[in-house]
């Protein structure tokens, strides 16, 4: 039996897509920067099929590239050239809220989006968003351990992981699902699949830690002169606003794009260098809390909103910044962390770094300014050309921050891991990565870049399709 009856006999013919045009959604990612031919497509719908689809992958020797919802930012979720795409859309089930514990078990493949709405009637919330949650998926999350703005308040995807069941890469399936506030019981092996992008096994259902839903809150749009001027914000809101939940910003260039893209007007008197957009939740209204912080770090201009519509609006402003790019070219993406007291020399030379290294390319800077977590994206480029993405990591590093702050490391950086972590830390990682998956066949070249161990010949059977 050649590989595609095999997974077909797994999953049925319906659910191995090898036809071209079938295939392509699944090719390339988001950003347009990354993708190649897939051998094949196929959707198992439960923990038993993804270990079938992954034994018989293992047997035909045959690298699995795992694909959420496909909006990853670093390259992973996409195939490179010929591996089996394995996608969880039909992971989709969400069970019911457990009230007493804060939590709920759903299928790999559960958009943000659903996990939201199924959530928030029972008085929770995921206590994670970012403007992806109709597509991203919580395998997808848990894979890149998602930050988003809330990470602030409710810490990133790691965080809200209270059990995990998965699938290793000889198709053994490892189940951590009781929930245990308390389990010391060995090595934590879901905290080490959190954050693995794929590379150490297929996440199919993960037990959801919820956060009660908070539904007064109020956000606030500030123009400031200055990185400095937000960083005061930020300590004032930090003091003044227990209620705090996000606090991002971005600046003149980027906005200028939303606008344009969104066809809007500035909502504001007058242009600033830096926006902060600051967003408090509480069960009762924070609005003092907020306005005490304001006046606090001596702002007088700011566009507040208390009502859904308003906030969204403001909201839109922010997470408007990925689709405005994308519409404006390829981007490349860096998603880099930076210690508050370097932010405003990174943010300075950023766009020096970027023009020496690539002349004319548009550099625009927005992110979660709670977290030190900058989005430098870089328009010009080809995309194959790294020059600017090296002279902004290099930067990054000077700066004492990290190559990856939500992200991952994908495809897009695992050039510079070592550089980032060290040998020592690399050469763990491999011998990780050695021991759960000998023969290299989860998303092979994403995090480690591909050495002899990883290179696959291309699977067997693969000339038979499309
Ligand atoms: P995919 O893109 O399908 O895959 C991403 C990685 O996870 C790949 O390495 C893939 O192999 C692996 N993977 C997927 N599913 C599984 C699984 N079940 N088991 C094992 N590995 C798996 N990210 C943030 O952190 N914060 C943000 O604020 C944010 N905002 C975004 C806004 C937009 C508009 C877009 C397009 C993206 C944004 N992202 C953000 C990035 C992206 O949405 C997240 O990384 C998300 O977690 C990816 O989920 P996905 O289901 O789309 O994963
Ligand atoms: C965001 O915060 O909007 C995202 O991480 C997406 C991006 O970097 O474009
Ligand atoms: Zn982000």
């Amino acid at each position: 039996m050649d590989l595609v009856d095999a997974l077909r006999a797994v999953v049925g013919p319906a659910h191995v897509l090898v036809d071209p045009e079938v295939r392509a959604g699944y090719e390339r990612d988001w950003t347009g920067r990354f993708g190649g031919p897939a051998f094949a497509v196929v959707r198992p719908a439960s923990t038993e099929e993804v270990a079938g689809v992954v034994r018989a992958c293992a047997s035909a020797g045959a690298a699995i590239v795992p694909q959420g919802g496909n909006t990853g930012l670093v390259g992973a979720g996409v195939p490179r050239g010929g591996e089996v795409v394995l996608s969880t859309v039909r992971l989709n089930q969400i069970g019911a809220v457990d009230p007493a514990l804060g939590v709920v078990e759903a299928g790999a493949g559960v958009t943000l989006a659903a996990l939201q709405a199924a959530t928030r009637p029972a008085g929770f919330d995921p206590g994670v968003d970012f403007g992806a949650r109709d597509s991203c998926t919580l395998g997808g999350m848990v894979a890149c351990d998602a930050g988003g703005a809330r990470a602030l308040r409710h810490g990133t995807t790691r965080a809200r992981v209270a059990g995990l069941a998965g699938v290793l890469a000889d198709g053994t399936v490892v189940s951590r699902m009781a929930g245990l506030a308390k389990d010391n019981a060995g090595y934590d092996l879901p905290a080490t699949l959190i954050g693995s992008e794929g590379t150490l096994a297929i996440v199919t259902r993960v037990l959801w830690k919820l956060v009660p839903r908070l539904d007064a809150r109020v956000a606030a749009l500030v123009p400031l002169r200055s990185v400095e001027d937000a960083a005061t914000l930020l300590a004032a809101l930090r003091a003044h606003a227990p209620s705090l939940e996000s606090c991002d910003f971005f600046l003149d260039e980027g906005l200028s794009l939303v606008l344009d893209h969104q066809r809007r007007e500035l909502p504001l008197a007058a242009r600033a260098a830096v926006y902060v957009l600051a967003e408090c939740a509480a069960r009762t209204d924070p609005t003092e809390e907020l306005a005490s912080a304001l006046s606090d770090a001596g702002v007088d201009d700011t566009l507040v909103a208390d009502d859904t519509p308003g906030r969204e609006r403001l909201w839109a402003l922010r997470e408007g910044h990925t689709e405005a790019i994308n519409a404006a070219g390829v981007p490349h993406k860096m998603d880099v962390g930076i210690p508050l007291a370097a932010l405003g020399r990174f943010l300075d030379e950023a766009p020096r770094v970027v023009a020496d290294a690539a002349r004319g390319a548009r550099t625009i800077l927005f992110g979660h300014l709670g977290d030190g977590n900058v989005h430098v994206n870089v328009l010009g480029p080809d995309p194959a050309d790294e020059r600017a993405d090296d002279a902004v990591l290099a930067l990054t590093l000077a700066c004492g921050g990290t190559i990856s702050a939500e992200h991952g490391v994908g495809v897009a950086k695992a050039r510079w891991l070592e550089r980032a972590r060290g040998a020592g830390e690399v050469a763990a990682m491999r011998a990780l990565k050695a021991a759960l998956d000998p023969h290299g066949l989860l998303n092979p070249g994403a995090v480690l870049l591909a050495r002899e161990l990883d290179i696959l010949p291309p699977p067997r059977g693969c000339s038979s399709v499309g």
